[in-house]
């Protein structure tokens, strides 16, 4: 096996050998997808990138530059080159869908620099159907065992001026908008006085994942994949030359942004590369890059519905803590969630602010006692008994090491309840003083969580996370995360107006490549307490397309049970809706302004769809195609009524029953910020 590899990768680099003695290159498996690898005369690392036969990379040097050490970025030669195909199809416990083909051509070059100190690196290229990663693997090697990366100058340079939806580069936090410009317009600093954007923005970058589309139609997105032990990467900015620069997320504490012992691999720097929004979406490159399952068997963690004490917090209703007089999590106000949920086929209840820590004078967060009005033992029994299971809130205040202290006897806790789920949570500046929330220490706090979760078999879906890369296929207990402006944006606390109705039209095609995103969907209300109001720049008919659109395996019923239960007819189609897919199907979309998703349920093979817009409306045809052959469908149609819009009548909704099969074909009116959901039962 071994000899028909060397020898068919012998050919492939044969055969394209003609610009240059050094210059290697592979395609994709359907061949649309070219990347090509060289040495400059100087010895540096560079590659280009095709599709469709254009250049959508132009040369692109690659490089570190190193504290206490020559930069490792030229003087170097190729040692050796190998070209390795790869096929196979995996399954995910949860997700999206069952099968996933990974499939691609992968080229590792063995680089060494032709003068002292000979220092190695090897650069590894995957390309697949879908798009491009590569990563730099540093060989164990005499004379070099450390090294302490001051920057990796990872280069991407465009061949157009794309339309970019970005977002501005922050050490600290994915809580913002997105702006739509040009790329040599970007202009992060000019975002970052935002009343809500606090957090640190150091250069002109944008965080990851970004996405461009061209006026030919190319559709390209930036990520990386497999973020282990190392810092989170931004991109940095070069409008004059269309380039965009790796800037790793820093730490005050030292000189370097990522330390680390040789050998090591970095995270996977990835492309995805498309010729229409739509297939950004079923792109699987960024679990692909991921290692296999490492944890075994998590079939103790259940994909669920859940409502919960939140949303009454995020409106004033009741507060957190306990001097208020409003306490939310009390024994009896959980038992009443515990109802409603159990009623309603919600299986989990949240309960935040059931610990001590809320105020700053009981000395920090304690994550095994409860306040004195929330009997943790009896909810959760009560819970068991009704089918509904709590699930578990640790607010770290991103006191990270007062949490790793206590994180062993709270999981415990959790196990010895029976309980498989928390929320975790690292609001406000990290301490340790001068760490950030996406640098090398919280990667790896992020990290050693779930891996230490798994050991009480716990399930993280953690709020203010560091950024998803895919590592869900390695750790399934890592089962969503916040990492974008979610639905909380839109509380009464929130004094920009709530999330703007191209929001989400923007992040099924951004963050949400990444991979789940706990946005808590599925306000039916604009509820106002104290003269304060929520706010809703979407119609009800989007708030439940979100079900099916935005993609977790744990999925809220958000608001008030007091606004379900004056709308039990929108409220069906959260009942019904499934959270765990057999097959995902994106039926239309363009970035930044609609996109309509299909997913089959696993197991009972009902099919439930969603569908966005901005603040546009639109009129979509659905084709049915998709359904099973010789098989009707009841469908339950949930769309805008008559003269809904996102900002004065955002509650307007038509629910329609009909039979549905497959070629069946349907048009549907989107309202400005509107939407529809679907449920298609058997
Ligand atoms: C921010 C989280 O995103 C939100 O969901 C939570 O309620 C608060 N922190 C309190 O922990
Ligand atoms: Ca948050």
């Amino acid at each position: 096996m071994l000899k028909i590899v060397v020898a068919f990768s012998m050919i492939i680099l044969m055969g394209c050998n003609k610009a240059s003695q050094n210059e290697l290159s592979l395609v994709s498996p359907d061949k649309n997808i070219k990347v090509e690898f060289n040495l400059s005369g100087e010895g540096e690392p560079f590659y280009q990138v095709w599709f469709n036969n254009k250049t959508v990379i132009d040369t692109s040097f690659l490089g570190f530059n190193l504290e206490n050490a020559k930069s490792l970025k030229d003087n170097f030669k190729i040692l050796n080159s190998s070209l390795n195909p790869f096929n196979e199809t995996w399954q995910m416990p949860w997700g999206e869908q069952v099968n996933v083909v990974n499939n691609y051509n992968a080229l590792k070059v063995e680089l060494q620099e032709k003068m002292e100190p000979f220092r190695k690196l090897n650069i590894v290229f995957k390309v697949y159907n879908d798009g491009i990663g590569f990563r730099y693997e540093f060989p164990k090697q005499d004379n070099f065992s450390e090294a302490l990366i001051t920057e990796e100058n990872t280069q991407f340079k465009l061949t157009e001026d794309y339309k970019t939806f970005w977002q501005a580069g922050d050490w600290d936090s994915y809580e913002h908008l997105y702006k739509t410009t040009k790329l040599s317009e970007i202009n992060a600093f000019k975002e970052r006085n935002k009343k809500l954007a606090k957090s640190y923005i150091p250069n002109n970058a944008v965080n990851t994942p970004v996405t461009m589309v061209g006026t030919n139609g190319v559709h390209l997105s930036f990520h990386e994949a497999a973020l282990v032990d190392y810092s989170g990467m931004t991109l940095g900015i070069n409008a004059k030359d269309l380039m965009l620069e790796s800037v790793l997320v820093g730490s005050d504490n030292h000189k370097y942004k990522a330390k680390r012992d040789l050998p090591f691999n970095t995270p996977w720097r990835t492309i995805q590369i498309a010729n229409t929004a739509p297939e950004l979406i079923t792109s699987k490159l960024i679990l692909n890059l991921n290692e296999p399952n490492k944890i075994g068997d998590v079939s103790w963690f259940k994909p669920t519905k859940y409502t919960g004490i939140w949303w009454e917090m995020h409106v004033g209703k009741s507060t957190w803590d306990r001097a208020s007089g409003r306490h939310g999590a009390t024994t009896a106000n959980t038992k009443h969630y515990i109802d409603f949920a159990s009623k309603n086929n919600l299986k989990g209840v949240l309960v935040e602010g059931w610990n001590t820590g809320w105020r700053k004078e009981e000395g920090g967060f304690d994550f095994v006692t409860p306040y004195p009005d929330y009997d943790l033992k009896e909810v959760v029994r009560y819970g068991k008994e009704k089918g509904v299971d709590i699930i578990m809130h640790h607010e770290t205040n991103s006191d990270v090491e007062r949490y790793i202290q206590q994180q062993d006897t709270a999981f415990a806790l959790m196990q010895s309840l029976g309980l498989h789920t928390v929320k975790t949570g690292y609001v406000g500046k990290i301490k340790p003083n001068g760490e950030y929330h996406h640098g090398q220490y919280m990667v790896n706090h992020y990290n050693n969580t779930v891996i230490k979760a798994n050991k009480y078999q716990v399930a993280i879906n953690a709020h203010e996370p560091i950024k998803d890369t895919g590592l869900r296929r390695t750790y399934p207990n890592t089962i969503s995360r916040e990492g974008l402006r979610g639905q909380e944006f839109n509380a009464s606390w929130a004094v920009d107006g709530g999330n703007p109705p191209e929001h989400l039209p923007i992040v099924a095609f951004t963050r949400m490549l990444a991979g789940p995103i706990d946005f808590t969907p599925g306000i039916f209300h604009i509820t106002e307490i104290n003269g304060k109001s929520n706010y809703l720049n979407t119609t009800l008919g989007q708030q439940l397309a979100l079900y099916v659109v935005i993609y977790s395996p744990i999925q809220m019923a958000g608001d008030l049970i007091e606004n379900y239960e004056a709308n039990p007819e929108p409220f069906q189609f959260i009942k019904d809706v499934g959270v765990d897919w057999q097959e995902t199907k994106v039926l239309n979309g363009e970035v930044g302004d609609f996109v309509t998703i299909a997913r089959k349920e696993k197991f009972t093979g009902n099919w439930f769809v969603g569908s966005i817009t901005d603040e546009n409306p639109r009129d979509i045809e659905i084709n049915f195609n998709f359904l099973d052959d010789d098989q009707s469908y009841n469908a339950i149609i949930y769309k805008d009524g008559k003269d809904a819009n996102w900002k004065d009548n955002q509650f307007a909704i038509a629910i329609e029953k009909s039979i549905i099969t497959k070629g069946t074909k349907l048009a549907v009116h989107l309202a400005p910020g509107g939407g529809f959901a679907m449920s298609l039962k058997k």
